[in-house]
């Protein structure tokens, strides 16, 4: 455990930390003690930096064999969330309605909280924003997007004022490598889910990262801070990889592209866009070459341009590191001040663009081809079609065949842009 003094920063102001608290060490009370959470421990122990101390871990599982003395461990959240000696609880469990719960209890007891956790955050982004305001106390979740890629505390921070048109890129670490390990070593889907699994990658329920569900709730958190627009992750479209075959495989290497899993967001005037989706990308694409658990974000911005970010967007300690960032980051205070929301007044989300895709289907009589504004390329086969055209957005979310398992959709490099 760590032991290391914490002491008053010039700049203090008085807060959440009584100087009585940032006078002794910096107390955690941590809930989950899995991936993240033994990351986090990992990466706390080899850190020298850090001011802070685990008081107390509190685990589902009472009968699993853990690394650290039992005297550490605790089942009652009590001795966490009523506990006076707790300055910051790390909210690092699997269940987003549980973590909600401890994380809304903890705002309300006055603790700064730290999690990992997408899902819970962008499900409950506005009733978050208004309990760090009601109780005057930090939520930080630097973790729960692109893993060790600093992108929230630099779209609050470093791109408070300039004026953002897109943010975009990989946003989840197990469908890159899964798509890394088809495209690359040829190996089976399956397989490859298998190893992402295995190191950790994947979430519990692996159907969320390969659907493009996981990708989807960092997507929502980051349009929060990048245009200070709270969305719903329902409202907000998903398609992922679980329908791409062979054939789309080799109609891709053929034309000398590989396929990733993108989320991409960008803002037109009053109107945002966002969606998660398959996309052809061309060896001229900067996220070509991200490839395993590394993530790769893209911001524009009206002055800095177009910037890229790449790193660890999945694991242990790649994520540990980022809740590490968010707790020394209360040593001096830090908070999120949603500033985005004040230039947000206007701003509503759109299904109303074009996009050029690839369309693969197996029965013809399932496409009608008339949805489509224009079609650039048609391939027919005895198994296999293909149409590569134009289409407004709303129209293929509406499409009878859009939840086909049977249909493959790839949006085009550029897909949106040519359009936007
Ligand atoms: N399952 C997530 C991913 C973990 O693969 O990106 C990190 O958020």
């Amino acid at each position: 455990m760590q032991d290391i003094l914490i002491s008053k920063p010039s700049n203090f102001h008085e807060g959440f930390f009584s100087q009585k608290v940032m006078s002794k060490n910096l107390k955690l009370g941590i809930f989950g003690f899995g991936v993240v959470g033994q990351g986090l421990y990992h990466v706390l122990k080899e850190t020298k930096g850090i001011k802070a101390e685990i008081l107390k871990i509190c685990i589902k599982n009472p009968d699993k064999k853990r690394s650290l003395p039992m005297e550490f461990f605790t089942h009652e959240q009590k001795d966490i969330l009523d506990n006076p000696e707790v300055d910051v609880v790390l909210e690092l469990i699997d269940d987003p309605e549980a973590a909600f719960e401890i994380v809304s209890t903890a705002l309300k007891n006055g603790k700064a909280v730290v999690t990992a956790n997408k899902k819970m955050v962008a499900d409950h982004m506005t009733e978050l924003y208004a309990l760090q305001k009601e109780h005057n106390v930090p939520l930080l979740y630097e973790g729960a997007c692109c893993a060790s890629i600093p992108i929230i505390r630099n779209l609050e921070e470093y791109y408070d004022n300039d004026l953002l048109s897109a943010v975009e890129g990989i946003f989840n670490g197990s469908t890159n490598y899964i798509l890394t390990k088809v495209f690359s070593e040829n190996m089976s889907f399956p397989e490859a889910l298998k190893e992402a699994q295995d190191l950790g990658y994947a979430e519990t329920n692996p159907s969320l990262d390969v659907e493009g569900y996981d990708a989807k709730y960092k997507l929502c958190i980051i349009l929060a801070h990048a245009f200070g627009l709270f969305v719903s992750p329902e409202n907000v479209f998903n398609y992922g990889i679980q329908n791409i075959s062979d054939f789309d495989i080799k109609i891709a290497t053929e034309k000398g592209y590989k396929i990733k899993l993108v989320a991409k967001s960008r803002k037109i005037d009053d109107k945002v866009i966002a969606l998660v989706i398959p996309q052809f990308v061309t060896e001229e694409s900067e996220l070509y070459k991200v490839e395993r658990e590394f993530n790769g974000v893209i911001v524009e911005g009206a002055f800095s341009e177009h910037q890229v970010f790449i790193g660890k967007g999945a694991g242990g300690f790649p994520t540990g590191s980022a809740v590490l960032s968010d707790i020394s980051a209360l040593t001096y205070h830090y908070k999120y001040e949603y500033k985005k929301t004040r230039q947000a007044s206007n701003l509503q989300l759109s299904d109303d663009f074009d996009i050029d895709i690839y369309l693969r289907f197996n029965n013809p009589k399932l496409i009608d081809k008339s949805v489509f504004n224009v079609i650039l390329e048609e391939y027919k086969a005895l198994e296999n079609h293909y149409i590569i055209g134009n289409i407004n957005f709303s129209k293929l979310k509406g499409s009878k065949w859009i939840s086909s398992p049977e249909v493959n959709i790839i949006l085009l490099e550029n897909g949106v842009e040519n359009h936007a």
